[in-house]
């Protein structure tokens, strides 16, 4: 939910903020636009709606000695997404510049009081208020400009990181986050370089500090950073080194990050159980989580709190838990539950489950359970996001920078990490026949291999994509633990391909959906094997019978689905807990292949942001 950047130092700030505004595309991409100063505190500002491709067209042989810069790519809240209301804003004496993610939620209040006082403003944005207020602070304190964001900032209501400049100082920047993420990355030659997250620093530096909640930071060139609270306390940074590579971070070859990520998963599948699992000596072991195991095991009840693919996950985890552990899983989008008095007590445990550890739904749906007393755990990718610190304890996916909008090696290294605790505590517990936990172990280990036979039915899958692609609907169908699979591969298909789809547990088909087919709707079975087959089967048959197209997502060597249904896609046997690792896979390939042959955007699909920290 928009991206910035910032960078003060030595280099040509640039093509450090272009590049660093083209890793961060993925945040928002309604406009573009960065702020230069040089060294006598002149500012330059360029703008543009649309992409990070357009600010560089306008910025095109604009040399400049610029000494330090700002940069932002939105995701609009507050107003159009047009040249106007992008950033960077500036304040109206043109002293200050400031790009801003998040929200200010009282910012009519301070708008109103603003125009009282003389204040203008072009555009409808909360961050042009947020610049003039502290501008009007500053005036009104005669404080410095560390001082004046850290006195305006406890005024403010909402969500921010920022990164502001003020023109008498040249070089230095003031950096603020609340609820938004923002880090620091240390140069080794006293520069500075701020991102949304790590991946526009991780070319210059691999030193960096994850600015806390309510934190503030003056960085100057050649001068050690300092940190402190909004009320004023000193804080002494802990410095993380970043386990991240450049290479991670690019498309490798492939035409799209997305389809790089669907191949990755054997690969990010095996790095979320690696060191975790041992099918020899039948163990698993997560670290993160020991410590809490007795507390997990004694609970009444464990809820699952996600939104989007990570609340498809949370689902998912909810068949694993209550099959192997016995444990009562409730799964709750983060958006309900912070917002309906939810009866949490001391003897629950929360799971915050979110690939971006960002999502400002689920986190505040923690912090609620959180003051009710209720242990809470993360599931997160990226590593020190707000989830992962706020958690009392957690399991990282490893899944490995998801940088396509679309979430497919985050959800089934959620799976994944899912499939260990509700095994582990099984274990512990006694819920599991010791013959189906060794199974089930050795099934796991093979997992990776298994999702690298499903990626070589990519090309049957084209042939499918192409047969359908311009369908007007679809619908998915899926029971027990495939049921979330089935409203995962409709999540999937909608937002990148914009075709409206919908998942169903196939029983309910007849509770309405099945007014809908005809032969102009597809409609994808999850038909594997062990679960509920013969009922899946009678499904499929009450669809044919309606001349609704069948796409099958059957077991390898299927001969009774085969017969009956127009497309099969086989993928190997496995444990009936398991498939979803399987089945999800040529779903995801689906719904990539037809918004690709639809000519979509893939990669940052209309309207959407990969990290969503507004409500
Ligand atoms: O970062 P999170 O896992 O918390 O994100 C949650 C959703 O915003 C996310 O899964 C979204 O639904 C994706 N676009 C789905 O592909």
């Amino acid at each position: 939910m928009c991206g910035i950047v910032g960078y003060t130092g030595t280099e040509n700030p640039i093509p450090i903020l272009i590049d660093g505004l083209k890793r961060l595309e993925y945040r928002g991409y309604d406009s573009a636009g960065l702020a230069l100063m040089n060294k006598s505190g002149e500012i330059k500002v360029f703008k543009t709606k649309g992409k990070v491709a357009d600010l560089e067209k306008l910025i095109e042989n604009k040399e400049w000695d610029a000494v330090a810069g700002i940069a932002h790519t939105r995701w609009a809240t507050h107003g159009a997404p047009n040249t106007i209301n992008a950033h960077p804003h500036v304040s109206g004496s043109g002293d200050l510049v400031l790009v801003h993610n998040g929200i200010i939620e009282n910012y009519s209040i301070l708008k109103e009081a603003l125009i009282q006082k003389g204040y203008h403003f072009k555009s409808e944005t909360d961050t042009e208020v947020l610049v003039n207020f502290i501008e009007d602070v500053k005036k009104e304190s005669g404080k410095n400009l560390f001082e004046s964001v850290q006195l305006a900032l406890k005024r403010v209501v909402g969500a921010y990181a920022i990164v502001v400049m003020d023109k008498n100082f040249p070089g230095q920047m003031v950096v603020a986050r609340k609820g938004s993420p923002l880090v620091v990355g240390i140069g080794k030659d006293g520069d500075y370089i701020i991102a949304s997250d790590a991946a526009p620093i991780v070319s210059h530096t691999k030193t960096v500090y994850y600015l806390d909640e309510d934190e503030l930071a003056l960085l100057e060139p050649g001068k050690e950073m300092m940190v402190k609270t909004l009320d004023n306390k000193l804080v002494t940074p802990s410095l993380t080194e970043l386990d991240l590579t450049i290479e991670q971070l690019e498309k490798e070859g492939f035409e799209h990050f997305m389809l790089k990520e669907i191949y990755e998963q054997p690969r990010s599948v095996y790095d979320s159980m690696r060191g975790r699992i041992n099918a020899e000596k039948k163990q698993i072991k997560l670290g993160g989580i020991e410590s809490y195991e007795n507390h997990i095991l004694e609970s009444d009840r464990i809820i699952m709190v996600g939104c989007g693919t990570s609340w498809h996950a949370g689902l998912v985890g909810e068949y694993l838990f209550e099959e192997l552990a016995r444990i009562p899983v409730e799964t709750e989008y983060g958006s309900e539950f912070r917002y309906r008095n939810p009866i949490i007590k001391p003897r629950d445990v929360v799971i915050g489950i979110s690939q971006s550890g960002e999502t400002a739904d689920t986190l505040a749906a923690l912090r609620l359970a959180k003051e009710k007393g209720a242990l809470l755990l993360g599931i997160c990718n990226v590593v020190g996001s707000s989830i992962a610190r706020e958690t009392h304890a957690g399991v990282y996916t490893h899944a490995g920078p998801e940088i396509g909008v679309a979430s497919t090696k985050a959800f089934t290294a959620q799976v994944t990490v899912l499939t260990l605790m509700a095994l582990r505590l099984g274990y512990l517990k006694g819920t599991i026949p010791q013959e189906r936990y060794e199974n089930l172990l050795q099934e796991l280990e093979n997992v990776p291999d298994k999702i690298e036979q499903v990626l070589q039915k990519d090309l049957i899958i084209q042939q499918v994509a192409r047969e359908y692609k311009n369908a007007k609907n679809f619908l998915y169908l899926g029971r027990g633990i495939n049921f979330p699979v089935a409203l995962e591969g409709a999540l999937k298909l909608k937002e990148i391909s914009y075709i409206h789809a919908e998942g169903y547990p196939a029983a309910e088909m007849k509770h309405g959906p099945i007014a809908l087919i005809d032969e102009n709707m597809p409609v994808v079975v999850i038909a594997t094997k062990k679960g509920n087959y013969d009922k899946i089967v009678s499904n499929i048959m009450e669809i044919k019978a309606r001349d609704g197209k069948i796409i099958a997502i059957v077991t390898e060597g299927d001969q009774q689905v085969a017969g009956l249904a127009d497309h099969v896609i086989e993928i190997p046997e496995s444990d009936e807990m398991l498939t979803p690792l399987l089945a999800t896979i040529p779903l995801q390939l689906l719904a990539y292949h037809i918004a690709v042959m639809l000519g979509r955007d893939v990669d940052k699909p209309r309207n959407l942001a990969k990290s969503v920290t507004v409500e």
